[in-house]
């Protein structure tokens, strides 16, 4: 039995060794250990016929011939598969001249680059940059800053309200649900809720958490019902502004509206205050920068100046000293401190930075357009 074994497994390597590929070594391994006629499986199968006393000795012959030839299988299927693998790589050569496929690199929208670029130049002016909440109460948007209801300021104001019983409203209100209701507000009937119309509700919700000096810019978006056309969105971007303390005054909001000009557009910038009115600043303005295409002339080589429209003026915001009314309503004593709040759109600003002729082309999402800016 033994030597016959040994034959066989010597027999096995021979067949294993010249199988030149994997399916005459598969060809190989049935021959020998396939379950129904192979060699050795046949002898396996036979060992119950053998005297009781020889099974051990030749179950562990069998064993051992097994597992020679299956590592012998092994080692050549390996070997196998390297040489074919050896013989793919030395015909298949890398093509190093074929291009690249371009990887596309991600950038920011030039409403975010914008408002970066707003946060940082007012932040190196001491002021700090915060966001406030889209859906806005009534008393926020409108009546706290001295818009009450039936106020014809509110006609430029169109927006979209949010349908809500007036129970629940002065509920949401009392319990501070849904915005924070703090020092001035609490217990108010706050009105309806709306999509708000510009950022300087958050004069009103910043003066109320915080006791002067107070430095803020907001930006963050509004919305508005508008005829869209190429300077109006109806869901747009503003940056407020607001500082409040002892001794402000119109010359404050100068120097800071003057050194924001000089840093967002360079040069000796000029700003342009004309009387303009808000019911919520006292006296209020419009604020408008000399163009920095045509340095305010209005002309440029090529004839009018296509920035400014040949006005020599762009117009920024609107801005002007914090309404006394605005200050007592949250807490604080006019007498004491004033303040000044300028609120402009950041479209705007981006149109002229990136030389956009169209506000819609901003949010178009357009990526010809917008990988081009
Ligand atoms: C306001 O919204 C006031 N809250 C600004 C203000 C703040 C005054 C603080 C005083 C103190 P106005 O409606 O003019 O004002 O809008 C301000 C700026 O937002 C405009 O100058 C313009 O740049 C931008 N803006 C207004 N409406 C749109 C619109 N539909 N699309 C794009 N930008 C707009």
């Amino acid at each position: 039995m033994a030597d016959e074994l040994s034959d066989l497994t010597e027999r096995a390597r021979r067949d294993i060794a010249a199988a030149a590929d994997a399916a005459a070594l598969e060809t190989v391994r049935v021959r020998y250990l396939g379950r129904k006629d192979g060699e050795l499986t046949t002898r396996v199968k036979g060992l119950a016929t053998l005297p009781a006393a020889e099974r051990p000795a030749a179950g562990a012959a069998l064993n051992r011939a097994k597992s020679d030839i299956e590592s012998a299988l092994a080692a050549r299927e390996e070997e196998l598969r390297a040489r074919s693998l050896a013989a793919t790589l030395s015909v298949e050569k890398e093509d190093l001249s074929l291009p690249g496929r371009p990887v596309r690199v991600g950038r920011l929208h030039p409403i975010s680059r914008t408002i970066r670029e707003i946060s940082r130049i007012f932040l190196s002016m001491g002021f700090e940059s915060v966001e406030g909440p889209e859906i806005e109460w009534d008393y926020y948007n409108f009546e706290a800053l001295n818009i009450p209801a039936g106020h014809p300021a509110r006609d430029k104001f169109n927006t979209l309200w949010v349908a809500q019983d007036a129970a629940t409203t002065v509920a949401l209100a009392r319990t501070g649900t849904g915005g924070s209701v703090a020092r001035g507000s609490a217990g108010r009937d706050m009105g309806p809720m709306l999509f708000r119309t510009h950022t300087s509700p958050m004069q009103i919700r910043t003066m109320e958490q915080r006791t002067p000096p107070v430095r803020v810019v907001v930006p963050g978006r509004c919305y508005r019902f508008e005829a869209t056309d190429a300077t109006h969105e109806s869901v747009f971007f503003q940056y407020e502004g607001l500082a409040v303390d002892e001794k402000m005054s119109m010359a404050d909001l100068k120097g800071v509206l003057y050194s924001f000009a000089r840093q967002l557009f360079g040069g000796e910038r000029k700003v342009r205050f004309r009387p303009d009115y808000f019911p919520f600043t006292e006296p209020s303005a419009e604020i408008a920068f000399d163009c920095f295409v045509c340095d305010g002339t209005g002309t440029t080589d090529t004839g009018r100046c296509a920035t400014c429209a040949g006005s020599g003026w762009i117009e920024a915001a609107g801005c002007g000293m914090v309404h006394p009314d605005a200050l007592r309503r949250v807490g604080y004593d006019p007498a004491t401190v004033q303040g000044f709040a300028f609120g402009g759109g950041v479209e705007r600003l981006a149109m002229l930075l990136t030389g956009t002729p169209d506000i819609r082309l901003f949010h178009q999402n357009d990526l010809r357009y917008l990988e081009t800016v």
